[in-house]
Formats: structure tokens, sequence, C-alpha cells
């Protein structure tokens, strides 16, 4: 028998024992199902450990979260459970289910079933494999659908037939899984996928759920190949009507993220996902992004700037000019978020454009004033909203370089509020 635990680390070894003997106490069976089986047979870092439980799942939970000092969570309304471990590891809990699909893409409904119908339930022959854990079957693998033979053969495959239409999210999975690992989704797969796309599937999935998994591959590490594959496969319809994603375009932006997701002031400091989002629809028209607001979930911040996408061009075009002060550079970047900035910089085209933008990423918009509005306010008795306008005009002077250090400062703000007054 393989021992595909040989490629996980001793911690992890450990706390897996450690889930079985709970799980053994109570007579329970335990499997690792899932994402976390093929990665640990592709010998493959996955922090999240799926676990399968015959019953009692928040009881077993609960005990690994008390002795790990783990956070738990408990969904008890689906019988799982999450304990969120010191170091980012995470392990999911459920209880082995079977699933129904009232209707193409509805909510499955759930009940109790057996390890087999747990796996029978799953998208891909890949990720349909257990991996048990109990002390007397330690390490015997499940694997009723011929998974370990796909992993082999690196095909993505499904269980059934309507595998698809059951979950349309599946379609971007299957993409996302044969250009991560570099599979080919086989022939049949490959025609049930087709037909999902050709009859748009994707309407009969909340919309939520589509896009989470749509931001599931703009999340991977290299989300280029997955972008072009649903090109060919015109399987954007569900972002709207209008064609999106210039693959070109595209190409670039993904060679220029990738160096800048290199740097270490970048890499943390950016929503990449969200980048790549904005570079699929940014060719699109001002129409067609005030209807992926109303059709899908952004913070406030992020629908600002789908809604500047519009005048991308434009800022770009006010930014090449030569004679352009630092101070206005600042206050035209100002308005956007930090993510749009970096949008702007990466389609940018010129040398000029990217160092400004560099310049006001990586400096301006972190200097700031000795001087404060309070001691202004302290010093002339005038309003708030005046003292704001007063500080704005110092803050540019000195980005100008005409103000040097503070006392520089109050004699541009004493000028400026006699101005005022
Ligand atoms: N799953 C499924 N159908 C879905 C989503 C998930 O069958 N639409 C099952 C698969 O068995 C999958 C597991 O749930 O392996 C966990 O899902 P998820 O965490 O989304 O995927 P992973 O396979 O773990 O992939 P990743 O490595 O990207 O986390």
């Amino acid at each position: 028998m393989k021992n595909y635990f040989s490629n996980l680390s001793p911690e992890i070894v450990h706390l897996i024992r450690m889930i079985a003997d709970e799980a053994d106490q109570r007579n329970l069976s335990a499997y690792l199902a899932g994402g976390i089986v093929r990665d640990m047979i592709l010998k493959r870092k996955n922090l999240d450990l799926d676990i399968v439980i015959g019953d009692s799942t928040e009881t077993v939970a609960s005990a690994v979260a008390k002795k790990t000092k783990g956070k738990l969570t408990v969904y008890r309304q689906f019988k799982t459970a999450t304990v969120l471990l010191p170091k980012g590891l995470r392990v999911d809990f459920a209880t082995t289910r079977s699933e129904t699909y009232a209707k193409p893409g509805a909510m499955p409904s759930v009940k109790k079933g057996s390890l087999a119908d747990d796996l029978f339930r799953r998208d891909f022959t890949i990720n349909a494999m257990g991996l048990c854990i109990n002390r007397n079957q330690f390490g015997v693998l499940l694997d009723e659908f011929d998974g370990l033979r796909d992993l082999r053969q690196k095909k993505i495959r499904v269980l059934h037939k309507d595998s698809f239409s059951d979950d349309p999210t599946r379609v971007l999975r299957a993409v996302r899984f044969e250009q991560r690992f570099r599979f080919s989704i086989e022939p049949t797969t490959l025609g049930l996928l087709k037909t999902a796309v050709k009859k748009n599937f994707y309407k009969t999935a909340s919309a939520g759920r589509y896009f989470a998994e749509f931001k599931k591959i703009l999340d991977e590490e290299k989300p280029m190949p997955a972008l072009k594959r649903l090109k060919a496969l015109k399987a954007y319809g569900f972002l709207g009507e209008e064609e999106a994603a210039d693959i070109p375009f595209l190409e670039d932006i993904s060679q220029k993220i990738a160096r800048l997701k290199r740097r270490k002031e970048c890499a943390e400091n950016y929503q990449w996902w969200f980048i790549y989002f904005l570079s699929i629809v940014a060719q699109n028209s001002e129409k067609f992004h005030k209807k992926l607001l109303e059709e899908f979930s952004f913070t406030k911040e992020q629908k600002k700037d789908i809604l500047s996408l519009s005048q991308w061009k434009s800022i770009l075009a006010e930014l090449s000019d030569e004679q352009l002060s630092r101070s206005c550079v600042y206050k035209r970047l100002k308005e956007f978020s930090f993510d749009f900035v970096m949008f702007l910089r990466i389609v940018a085209s010129s040398k000029d454009i990217v160092d400004k933008i560099d310049r006001y990423l990586l400096k301006d918009c972190r200097i700031t004033l000795f001087i404060n509005g309070h001691d202004l306010q302290k010093e002339s008795g005038i309003p708030g909203k005046k003292i704001g306008f007063i500080l704005d005009r110092v803050l540019e002077q000195k980005l100008d370089g005409t103000v040097k250090n503070k006392r520089d400062e109050w004699k541009a703000a004493r000028l400026l509020l006699k101005q005022e007054c």
C-alpha cells in the first residue's frame, strides 16, 4: 500500500492522527476527502484538510479545536464545522452526505449518506477519492471512480453525465484544474462542458456562486492559461452579452502582474484577482460595467473602480502631460483605490507614466504634514471644512517642493488662512 502521508509535514500528520483518535474513541469512520487527497497523491502543498466523518461532526470538531487551541465554527444546519489553527491550517469537518438536485443549478438537498454517496456527489474523479485515517485502516484509499487512474493519465472527468447541469460552476472548476495541473478534460466531459456553455447552464446557478468560482480562477498563481481556455470555449457569457476578455491585452497584463508580484512592496498589497478582473472587462462599454454591478456583489470601493474603467484611457492621456506637476499627479490618482491605480500602472504603455504612478504609489501617497487640523483650528478658529482645504493646499506645496519643513508648513498655512478670511 502506497504511503501518501509521507509527503505531508510531520506536524500535519500529527494533527491527522489526533483527529483520527477523536473519531476512533467514538467509533466513527473518518476520511480525508476531495482536494487534499488529490494533492497528497500529486505531492502538492495544501493547507486545507477536508475530513468526512460518519456522524457527530460537531463533537469531534470541538474536541479537535480544544486540543489544538483552534477557532471552531459550527454550521449546524449543514452538519459541518471548521477549525482554524494557528499558522494558517484549516480543517473542515463534514458528515458524510448524499445530495440530490431538485432542478439544475439549484442548491442541493442534502441527507445523510455513506462515504461512497459523499464521494459520488463530487465534481471530478480526481476530487472524489477518500483516504481513511482510522487507526485500523490508516492510509487505505477509497477510489470507486478511478480517480487515481485519471490523476496518472492527467484527465479531468466528471462522475456522471448530469454533473454540469447539477452544478454549472463545475465548468469553471474543470478549466481551473485542467490548467493548474496541465491536465486535459477528457473528450466525453469536454462534450458535456461545451453543451453546458452553449446552453448557458450558468443561468441556473446563483450569480454569487458562479462568480465566487470565477474569482478562484483569478486567484490562481497563474490565471492566464485558464482565462485563455475560457475564451476559446466561449465561456465568458456569464459576465454579460458583450464579448469580454481581450486575450492579447490580458497576456501583456499577466506578464506585468507576474513581475510585480515578485516585488516585496507589491506582493501583499493589492487584490490581484480584482486587477485581473478589471483588465478582463476594461475594454467593455460603460453599460456593460453598470450591468456587472447589478449582477454581482462588490464592495463599495470595487464598484467605484469598475465604474471608473470608462475613464482609464483619458486618465492615462492626462498623465502623459510632461508639464504635469507632482501635486497634480497626486490629486488625479488620490481619487482612486490603490488597486485601480495599480491597474492604471499596468495598462500604461509609457515609461514616463509608469514612473509617475510608481512615485505616487511608493512615496507620494504616504507623505504627511507635520501640522494638523487641530492645531490650525486652535490658531484660527475657522471651520473644519476650510481647514481641510488649507491642509490639502499645503500638502500640494510640499509635494511640489516649495514647502520643506514644519516652519514652512506653518508659514504656508498662515498665508492661506489670511487669504481665506
Ligand atoms: N466540490 C465539488 N463541486 C463543487 C465544489 C467542490 O464536488 N462545485 C468538492 C470536490 O470534491 C472538491 C472539494 O469539494 O475537491 C473541495 O472543494 P474546493 O475547496 O472548492 O476545491 P479543492 O479541490 O480543494 O481545490 P483547491 O485546491 O483549489 O482548494
